[in-house]
């Protein structure tokens, strides 16, 4: 018994010989400036687009709508759901008519 706790004790001492006698220096965190590319902020068209600016910018730029091609009111529609059920997006359902027909009016094909 008396033997064993000697060699716990002696595998102990070597442990803490072999800690180095300085913390390592910690890493710093330095402050830094990026220039992003100016992007459009918001969706043109004045209060046409306000349905539009207040529920689809708080996840992505204008650019991810402004970038597809030309699609149907049904396709749009859907979009607009797909953003709600999907990605849950907090979209009143009372926002949806006039979100939809800024689409047609900008990215709509009949
Ligand atoms: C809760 C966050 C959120 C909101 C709010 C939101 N979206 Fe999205 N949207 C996403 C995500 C996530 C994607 C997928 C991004 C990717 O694939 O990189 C996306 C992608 C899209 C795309 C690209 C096609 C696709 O289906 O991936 C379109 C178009 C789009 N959103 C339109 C809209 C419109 C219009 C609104 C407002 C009605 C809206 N989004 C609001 C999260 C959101």
């Amino acid at each position: 018994m008396l033997k064993r706790l000697f060699v716990i004790g002696g595998f102990g001492s070597v442990l803490l010989s072999s800690t180095p006698a300085r913390v390592q220096d910690l890493p710093t965190i330095k402050s830094t400036t990026v220039e992003l590319p100016a992007g459009d902020a918001l969706f043109p068209g004045g209060a046409s687009a306000d349905a539009i600016n207040n529920n689809c910018l708080a996840c992505h730029s204008p650019d991810m709508v402004l970038n597809q091609p030309p699609l149907p009111k049904a396709t749009w529609e859907a979009e607009v759901h797909k953003m709600i059920n999907t990605y849950k997006a907090p979209i009143n359902e009372a926002d949806v008519p006039a979100i939809v027909s800024y689409l047609m009016k900008t990215k709509g094909k009949d």
